[in-house]
């Protein structure tokens, strides 16, 4: 799915205390497109990613995803159309702590239906063998890879990532991009990736880059595999 933002604005706060988290934003993303948002702590990525998934409202501005407006839909139109077409991965793992990894995973394929098959897909994020376990006996990278295979089984045709690899080991970080990035290939699934990491820029086909709530440059990209980036520039 494609989305079109212009002149998305959003304040925070009232009265005098107020931040502008987000001034008049313009950005055009095509279907199929990875994009990584590169930008400094408080600049208003997550903000970004909020009311373009339709997790938040914003003040002024429309979004169009294909021939959605998100701006107008009322709460539920907006739960249903997240509930069908989008993914999310975060920092926070957000696993159902008294469910186990492939019950995890079953409650996303439950949402939708024409899942993927929830075996194949624990093979593939290389928890096949941990599938009976509790969120709890996993390491933070298995726990983010389960996060994975739950936003990855509704096969959304958009995937919204809040820093993904933020707690994760160079290895671990790297294997979880490279699924990323083979699930876009392979479903053409439009990303958004948000990250402090530079170097995970050279995954994007585009690189967005944000300050104090303005996007500031845009940069086109040969994207370069996950194996194959530096992790600490
Ligand atoms: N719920 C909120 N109430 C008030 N201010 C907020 C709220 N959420 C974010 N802000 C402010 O809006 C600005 C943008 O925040 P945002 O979370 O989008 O930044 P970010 O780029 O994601 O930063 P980080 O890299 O630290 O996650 C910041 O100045 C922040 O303090
Ligand atoms: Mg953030």
């Amino acid at each position: 799915m494609g989305i079109q933002l212009k002149g998305v604005t959003k304040t925070y706060g009232s009265g005098e205390v107020t931040t502008k988290a987000l001034n008049e934003v313009d950005l055009d993303i095509k279907a199929g497109q990875f994009i990584v948002v590169l930008g400094p702590s408080g600049s208003g990525k997550s903000t970004l990613l909020n009311v373009m998934s339709g997790l938040d409202r914003m003040d002024e501005g429309t979004i169009k995803i294909d021939d959605f407006d998100i701006h107008t839909m009322n709460e539920k139109a907006l739960t249903l159309f997240r509930r069908h077409h989008v993914g999310f991965i975060f920092q926070q793992y957000n696993l159902l702590q008294t469910l186990t990894v492939r019950e995890n995973v079953l409650i996303g394929a439950r949402l939708v239906d024409k899942p993927l098959a929830v075996d194949k897909l624990l093979e593939d994020v290389g928890m096949d063998k941990h599938a009976s376990k509790y969120p709890f006996q996993l390491s933070g990278g298995e726990q983010q890879r389960v996060s994975i295979a739950r936003a990855l089984v509704k096969r959304p045709k958009m995937l919204f990532c809040d820093e993904p690899t933020g707690a994760l080991d160079e290895d671990t970080g790297k294997n979880v991009l490279g699924i990323l990035q083979q699930l876009n290939k392979t479903y053409k699934t439009t990303i958004l990736l948000i990250t402090h990491n530079a170097s995970i820029a050279k995954l994007a086909h585009r690189i967005v880059k944000m300050n104090s709530g303005n996007i500031v440059e845009v940069i086109e990209n040969t994207p370069v595999a996950a194996k194959d980036i530096r992790w600490s520039e």
